[in-house]
């Protein structure tokens, strides 16, 4: 059975990663806005991913006794001065994440919950892979600068990341 200190950075780390997915989703209508097709299906791509990482911690909690209880979402922004301001927008954004996945493993180790701490430990690792693709994405929009063609391309090459279903824990 899961111990209650555990049991509530759990829920607010889902409430977290349920606001991710809708930081995701307001940054994907926006770039529909702007016709860029391959930034929406990257967007949308990290919506999935943001879902499945909630859906993981929901599926833990209830595996292990304790109860989800679901909080209201934050608004997210809604409005960016341009895809490389987005970009910049999402590593901040992740780096927090990984703060908060660190403080979750922290609580893990605090409270000895081992089984806690391998699970969170595909958690770790999935951070080190989401601030990296957001880097490699962010390095590149840095490149481009004002060059439409560039954007073009870039947009070419984002619409072709496909969304794998994780296998989290
Ligand atoms: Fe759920 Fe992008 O971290």
């Amino acid at each position: 059975m899961i111990n209650e200190k555990m049991e509530k950075a759990f829920l607010d780390q889902i409430n977290k990663e349920l606001y991710s997915e809708y930081l995701y989703l307001s940054m994907k209508a926006y770039f529909a806005n702007l016709n860029l097709q391959g930034f929406v299906n990257w967007m949308d791509v990290q919506v999935q991913e943001e879902h499945a990482h909630a859906m993981g911690m929901f599926d833990y909690v209830i595996e292990r006794g304790g109860r989800v209880i679901l909080e209201a979402i934050e608004k997210p922004e809604v409005d960016w001065q341009s895809p490389l301001e987005v970009f910049k927008a999402i590593l901040k954004h992740e780096e927090y994440v990984t703060s908060r996945i660190n403080a979750l493993m922290d609580v893990a180790e605090e409270t000895k919950d081992r089984a806690a701490i391998a699970f969170l430990n595909w958690y770790i690792k999935e951070q080190v892979e989401e601030e990296a693709n957001v880097g490699g994405v962010l390095a590149q929009l840095e490149l481009i600068g004002d060059d439409k063609n560039g954007l073009f391309a870039l947009d070419k090459e984002l619409a072709t990341r496909t969304f794998v279903q994780p296998v989290i824990g």
